[in-house]
């Protein structure tokens, strides 16, 4: 199995989450893909010593995976308890993330155990009231409106989290730093990629290019290298490729930049 670099607090967001979490106050955090999101809320709920429990949303999500379902087992019906359920009865830290891709009647519901009564009635089972427990915390994130399938969040949802950390980009130096965390050796190559990265994700950010290469990427990057690839191959693998999706025009733009970069 992989080892999970620790996290790196660039931006002092976990300072941010701990005021936060002290003052009994909901976090949201924004900001675009691969920018450790996830990572973050991860190593904070360790710091603290708390079970995490996460939900990733789609239209797919339904109520029930929050609530809870109905089952029948052998003759007799229980109710199952869903995430929401379980983790305001045990004070466990919830994370709800990419929330502003969920369906509306999700969110409304979501909204009821989120106001300030931090209270659900169980409708769908015996109507029993859950009171989440006192150190009950929840962290949700949204991508930026920009991501294409994304839906912007109702504000009376928005204003449940009152405590909003921005995670952008790192600059390049701390991004090295992070990449570094991550895979070892080839220092120089590494920041190349890093400057490509940025070129590609300013050029997306004026919509020059449709993708915005993440963290993620220069992660892999450096891992391949880690392997013996060498960088121009490795920059084509992980940054020049993908933009084929969006023809050979877009392709070609990319590839003379890694060129210009990366040599032939
Ligand atoms: N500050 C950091 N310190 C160490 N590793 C980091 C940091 N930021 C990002 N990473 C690494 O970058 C990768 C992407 O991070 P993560 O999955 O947390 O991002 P995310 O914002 O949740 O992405 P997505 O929006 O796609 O869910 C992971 O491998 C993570 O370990
Ligand atoms: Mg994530």
């Amino acid at each position: 199995m992989e080892q999970v670099a620790a996290y790196l607090d660039w931006n002092d967001s976990i300072k941010a989450l701990n005021t936060a979490y002290e003052s009994g106050l909901f976090v949201l955090i924004i900001g675009p893909k691969g920018t450790g999101k996830t990572s973050l809320v991860r190593d904070f709920a360790k710091s603290k010593n708390v079970n995490l429990e996460s939900i990733n949303f789609s239209l797919r999500t339904r109520e029930s995976h929050l609530i809870g379902t109905k089952t029948l087992n052998e003759g007799t019906v229980s109710f199952d308890e869903g995430l929401l359920t379980r983790s305001m009865r045990e004070g466990s830290m919830l994370y709800l993330d990419e929330i502003n891709a969920a369906e509306a009647d999700v969110l409304l519901r979501l909204d009821e155990a989120l106001d300030d009564r931090r209270q659900i009635t169980l409708k769908e089972s015996t109507g029993e009231v859950v009171k989440a427990r006192e150190d009950w915390f929840v962290v949700a994130t949204i991508n930026p409106l920009t991501h294409s399938g994304t839906k912007e969040l109702p504000p009376q949802l928005l204003s449940r989290f009152p405590v909003r950390i921005r995670l952008e980009y790192p600059p390049e130096g701390t991004e090295l730093e992070i990449v570094r965390r991550h895979v070892s050796g080839q220092e120089s190559e590494i920041i190349q990629a890093i400057k490509l990265a940025n070129t590609l994700r300013q050029a997306a950010a004026v919509e020059e290019l449709f993708y915005s290469p993440s963290l993620r990427e220069t992660i892999a990057f450096g891992k391949l290298l880690e392997e013996g690839m060498c960088a121009r191959e490795a920059a084509m693998f992980v940054f020049g490729n993908v933009y084929t999706q969006w023809g050979s025009v877009e392709y070609q733009k990319v590839s003379d930049i890694i060129t210009s970069m990366f040599g032939n």
